[in-house]
């Protein structure tokens, strides 16, 4: 590392967040050195193509299609990692921190699968690590479960954490947009991820719940124990019976602490119209903790584009700065952190016990609703409500929308498989769980 008192940046991916980043590390008044206290100076940015016009002000004798001008260069003292993806992501963050490069990333997917050992590079290294913009774009949700909630058992998380998600929901629910427009709409703002099936099927949100689990509880939460479905099975009348019964409708990335483990799903759910969860609309992110201590605490703000994301990336980056200019020893970062119990087991989605919402297309004649509640009693669970919306007289259908009260989930998997078998029962068209 070099030892003058300035600290050298060498930032890899100069897209949405990237062009953020740079233009401010390359603004004039440098205030990010005035933050730090020292120098702070963008070397080297990497792309993957350094012939593309782009709408930066990087000099274009800064770019580099090399990793070896940044990994390999002693004078670079921090990376500013926002290319995305795993693969050469993770090798470079592992490479850059073992050598005792400090790292600033926007990756979630990299956090959530391969944190454990980047922050083991990091104590190598000693290095620091930080990833605020991983989860939840400008709002301070990881550092702040990394710091001021830390005298909290953290019992329950629930979050809209996907900003392109949420812009398509809140378009369908009060334009009766197409999803295909308000999914391109959220892409050409920038909200999207490379691949956007990363965000409508829930993986991004899967990746982001990973890691503030994993954070909340100071124990692994990986992504392959967090249950996922996504949004692009919801209809417009799903939008219009959910307003009907009172209801919002939202993809949720949960995750709950008990006695008997940790649980952990992101799924479109009901939620209250009038539930502060319920109101939050477009690229709008909130993230609702319940501690011990604290009780609930909501913070909202957006969760994707340039000027969030890149507030959470530059503060960060002068948070290490800091660090540097003071000569601390790295923060002592991880996901788990000391808690005093032993790590609990994963619960399974079976045992999730709640309220549901189930829409039928049945066919319209007498004794239908009979033989449907017939099996819903048989497997203990019971009725809230049931509406006999839309019917349509070309073919005697009907749909029926059933709401339940708290039930177990793998009895009402079993009561759909059965329902699903009648021979009244056309299709099961979806069924979505209720969060109160
Ligand atoms: P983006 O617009 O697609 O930009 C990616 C940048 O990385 C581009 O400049 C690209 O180079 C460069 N790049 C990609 N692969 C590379 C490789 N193998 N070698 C060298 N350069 C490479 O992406 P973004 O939206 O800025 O997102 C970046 C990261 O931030 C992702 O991890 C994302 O999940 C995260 N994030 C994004 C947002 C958001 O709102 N966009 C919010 C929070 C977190 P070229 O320009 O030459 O193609
Ligand atoms: N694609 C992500 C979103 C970007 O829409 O929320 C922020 O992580």
């Amino acid at each position: 590392m070099s030892q003058a008192r300035k600290i050298n940046v060498g930032l890899m991916g100069l897209g949405v967040v990237g062009g953020g980043v740079a233009s401010v590390l390359l603004d004039t008044d440098q205030q990010v050195s005035a933050q730090v206290g020292m120098p702070v100076t963008l070397k080297k940015v990497l792309v993957r193509d350094s012939s593309r016009q782009r709408d930066t002000s990087v000099p274009v004798e800064m770019l580099t299609t090399d990793p070896e001008d940044l990994l390999g260069d002693p004078d670079i003292d921090m990376v500013v990692e926002v290319m995305g993806g795993i693969d050469p992501a993770a090798r470079y963050l592992s490479r850059a921190l073992a050598s005792g490069k400090h790292v600033v990333t926007a990756n979630k997917e990299v956090m959530a699968k391969h944190g454990p050992e980047l922050f083991k590079a990091a104590r190598q290294g000693g290095a620091n690590l930080l990833f605020e913009a991983s989860a939840g774009g400008g709002i301070p949700i990881i550092g702040s479960l990394m710091g001021q909630l830390l005298a909290n058992e953290i019992r329950s998380i629930r979050s809209i954490i996907n900003g392109t998600t949420n812009y398509i929901l809140t378009r369908m629910a009060y334009q009766g947009a197409q999803f295909s427009n308000a999914l391109a709409e959220a892409q050409e703002q920038g909200y999207a991820e490379a691949d956007p099936t990363n965000d409508v099927e829930g993986y991004d949100a899967v990746y982001k719940i990973s890691i503030l689990a994993s954070l909340a509880f100071h124990q692994r939460v990986p992504p392959e124990d967090v249950y996922r479905e996504g949004i692009s099975r919801l209809e417009p009348q799903d939008f219009r019976y959910a307003r009907e019964l009172g209801y919002a409708i939202k993809s949720l990335a949960i995750a709950t602490l008990d006695p008997e483990g940790v649980g952990a799903r992101v799924y479109p759910v009901l939620i209250p119209v009038d539930h502060m969860l319920g109101k939050v609309d477009g690229v709008y992110n909130a993230v609702e903790v319940t501690g011990s201590l604290c009780g609930q605490v909501l913070l909202h703000g957006m969760g994707a584009g340039r000027g969030p994301t890149t507030s959470a990336v530059v503060g960060d980056l002068i948070d290490i700065g800091r660090r540097i200019q003071a000569k601390e020893p790295p923060a002592d970062a991880g996901f788990s952190g000391s808690s005093g119990r032993k790590p609990l087991p994963v619960r399974s989605m079976d045992d999730l016990h709640t309220r549901y919402y189930i829409r039928l297309n049945v066919t319209d004649q007498a004794g239908v609703l009979a033989q449907i509640s017939r099996i819903l009693g048989d497997l203990g669970i019971s009725i809230a409500s049931v509406l006999q919306k839309d019917t349509f007289p070309q073919d005697q259908t009907a749909e029926l929308v059933i709401t339940t009260h708290p039930s177990r989930e793998a009895s009402v998997q079993e009561a759909l498989r059965l329902v699903g078998s009648l021979g009244v029962v056309n299709r099961v068209s979806n069924m979505l769980r209720i969060e109160e």
